[in-house]
């Protein structure tokens, strides 16, 4: 799943998407939120107030929610994200000392860095058992090391390049 070819914001589509959720759920604000990342790769500024009107509620309730739930993204994505699983499992076996050799390398490879982006922590992928666990582009990784992330990041490459 390439994240690269997200459409432009534009509210009018942004509209559109939340429409049909708020006239069919009540408290609708997390799922539109939802919904314009999942259409757009994050949740633009723009759509604050979008959604906040739609929903009957303050722009800081809205705000609240997208800065509560760490997946909810306020700037557009890297093109191939790498998360790393920051839960107690996973660094029971290794994720702190991945972290650090993550960082080490995209702080050595500009053009990794800006490819994946800064890790951000992802709080447990239900992956425990084969920890450290990784999402790279979606791509859930066990047992993960820097070169099996290195590997996976060449695959969402090469996938993107073909799609
Ligand atoms: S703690 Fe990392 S996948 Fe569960």
């Amino acid at each position: 799943m390439s994240t690269a070819g997200y459409p432009q914001w534009h509210p009018d589509a942004a509209q559109t998407l939340i429409a049909p959720i708020v006239a069919s759920a009540p408290g609708p604000v997390l799922l539109c939120l939802q919904a314009v990342q999942s259409h757009f790769g994050y949740v633009p500024a723009d759509a604050v107030g979008l959604v906040a009107d739609a929903c009957n509620v303050s722009r800081a309730d809205v705000h609240g929610v997208v800065t509560f739930y760490a997946d909810l993204r306020d700037a557009p994505p890297p093109a191939i994200p790498v998360r790393l699983c920051a839960a107690e499992a996973c660094q029971a076996v290794g994720g702190r000392q991945l972290k650090a050799d993550w960082t080490a390398l995209c702080q050595s490879d500009t053009a990794l860095a800006a490819l994946t982006g800064t890790d951000e922590p992802i709080f447990c992928l239900g992956n425990c058992a084969l920890g450290p666990a990784a999402l790279v582009d979606g791509e859930l990784l066990g047992c993960a090391d820097v070169r099996r992330l290195q590997d996976a990041v060449i695959r969402a490459q090469a996938a993107g390049e073909s799609a």
